[in-house]
């Protein structure tokens, strides 16, 4: 499985990159807005620091801006992935944004029927937002299941970008299940690491080291 970084703050991409574990980066109207940056140079910034896709989403609402907007958006660099909502618009302006050789990701997606149509109309990715559907007590993990299903099924290429992740358990849960790509704040993918008997160990470990004067170097 891919790891996108979920985030617009440069210091935590590159910090992540650093470790070769970034594979791509999304961002949303929400996450610029929090960075405090302009959208086309923060954008820039990100794709030059990363090579896998970066997703920058579009503001417009009627397809013909959004596919104004996403020829800008691709202008930005090689590795841009269009975002769009998953409107009847957003799907007309995937389509031809992808006809004209863009990478398209489809963001907003809550139902199955709705990754169908982005599927049909060949977006590169389909972003299912998790969180916000375990926030009203639905499940998100059962929609990731139910695409992967569906898309094995006829072979469709668009990846399942699993998005809204509010937890590492999410993460192993979307590998499990087969998503293509999660992507996740970068506090959610630090705390992949933790484990308290890792912890545990280690003082343990490190009680012995002292009594011991155990050297290396
Ligand atoms: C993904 O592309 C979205 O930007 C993001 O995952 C949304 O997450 P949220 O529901 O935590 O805002």
């Amino acid at each position: 499985m891919k790891f996108f970084v979920d985030t617009a703050e440069i210091d935590d991409i590159k910090d992540l990159n650093a470790l070769g574990i970034v594979d791509g980066v999304t961002t949303n109207p929400s996450l610029i807005a929090k960075s405090g940056r302009d959208i086309l140079e923060v954008t820039k910034e990100i794709c030059s620091i990363v090579d896998g896709p970066v997703s920058a989403e579009v503001v417009a609402l009627n397809a013909d801006d959004m596919i104004a907007e996403g020829r800008k958006l691709a202008k930005i660099a090689d590795n841009i992935a269009v975002k769009v909502p998953l409107t009847w618009d957003g799907l007309k302006a995937c389509n031809v944004l992808t006809n004209e050789g863009h990478m398209v990701n489809v963001t907003l997606c809550f139902s199955a029927n709705q990754a169908l149509l982005a599927a049909k109309v060949g977006a590169t990715f389909i972003s299912p937002f998790i969180g916000r559907l375990d926030d009203l007590n639905l499940d998100g993990m059962e929609l990731i299941a139910d695409i992967r299903n569906m898309y094995d099924n006829y072979g469709f290429e668009t990846q399942i970008l699993a998005a809204s992740i509010r937890s590492a358990n999410h993460m192993s849960d979307c590998a499990a299940i087969g998503a293509d790509v999660a992507t996740a704040p970068p506090a959610v993918i630090k705390k992949m690491a933790d484990h308290v008997l890792t912890d545990k160990g280690l003082d343990g470990f490190m009680k012995d080291v002292a009594k011991a004067n155990i050297k290396i170097v």
